[in-house]
């Protein structure tokens, strides 16, 4: 039957999902798949139905389409989706209410503070560093891709470094950094059947993997196999496993890790529930290291659409 590619949306990530998108739509339609592109930006969602589409492969990402309300609405038109399903994707998006379950299931997680927009004044901002060290890490709860984050080096930048997290988010998370190696790792599959694809190990120009350097130059290194000791590496397949499923993660996701240089403790940052997929993307990049093409990696994921 017919399958949606859903792309582009509303989201700061729209033009990162317009890239993972193609992507997706030129591998499934290479493997006889029946798929067309779909921007719910530009169309009703509910044309879906009147259009006889059976599945759709949400490609979308950040707000309205990875956060549970895309999700909501395929439920109600009765059309499955690849990906998480409603709850899930609605706590994934949000970086604090992630930490949160994770720290309730004992899950290690950096350090944080949460400022609300309209609420937070000079003395709580000037508070943080106090707290948490420096450098900090700001960054609006909900957002993907690196828009808005900020590391403040110095007590004088941490209020405008807030100021630009809260004109993207009324929740600013600061984050105490963990200097030490960047990783991250695809979990495919649900529940019992979720397992952890192989790390991959991020090494970015001056340590910085910011929106250019994951999309756009070609500076940044990707380490596959990861370099780790193994059993650092397998310690840290188990644990984003048990972190995807405590979630109530379905389908696939992401989930970034630092581990820090001097404790070599792994501390998990969050989870993405529609990761990139487009050609200087991670999932596909780990998939290949354990012989899935991007084209098989396309089918098996919507494979996996479900109510
Ligand atoms: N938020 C981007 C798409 C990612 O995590 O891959
Ligand atoms: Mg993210």
């Amino acid at each position: 039957g017919k399958v949606a590619v859903l792309m582009g949306g509303h989201s700061a990530e729209r033009e990162v999902s317009l890239m993972s998108g193609g992507g997706v739509l030129q591998a499934l339609q290479s493997k006889g798949v029946d798929a067309h592109a779909f921007d719910p930006a530009e169309r009703e969602l509910s044309e879906l139905k009147r259009e006889g589409f059976q599945r759709c492969f949400i490609a979308l990402h950040g707000r309205f389409g990875e956060d549970g309300t895309v999700q909501g609405a395929l439920e109600l038109l009765g059309i499955p989706y690849t990906g998480s399903g409603v709850m899930a994707s609605a706590i994934s998006i949000d970086k604090v209410m992630t930490k949160r379950v994770w720290l309730a299931e004992g899950i290690p997680t950096p350090r944080y503070t949460l400022l609300r927009r309209g609420s937070y004044d000079a003395a709580q901002v000037a508070g943080v560093p106090a707290d948490l060290g420096l450098p900090v890490i700001v960054k609006p709860a909900r957002e993907g891709s690196s828009i808005g984050v900020a590391k403040v080096g110095a007590l004088a930048d941490m209020q405008a470094a807030v100021d630009a997290s809260a004109a993207l988010d009324a929740d600013v998370l600061c984050e105490q950094f963990v200097a030490g190696d960047e990783v991250t790792c695809p979990i495919p599959g649900t529940g019992e059947d979720a397992r952890a694809l192989p790390v991959i190990r991020i090494v970015a120009p001056a340590g910085n993997y910011d929106y250019q350097n994951k999309y756009f130059t070609d500076d940044t290194q990707y380490l596959v196999p990861c370099g780790l000791p193994a059993g650092e590496e397998a310690a840290i397949r188990e644990l984003v496993v048990k972190a995807y499923r405590v979630l109530g993660c379905r389908g696939w996701g992401r989930i970034d890790v630092m581990i820090d240089a001097a404790t070599r403790k792994p501390y998990l940052l969050e989870i993405n529930t529609s990761p990139g997929m487009t050609g200087h993307s991670l999932v596909p990049m780990s998939a290949r290291a354990s012989g899935i093409s991007y084209e098989d990696l396309c089918l098996q994921l919507l494979a996996t659409a479900a109510l």
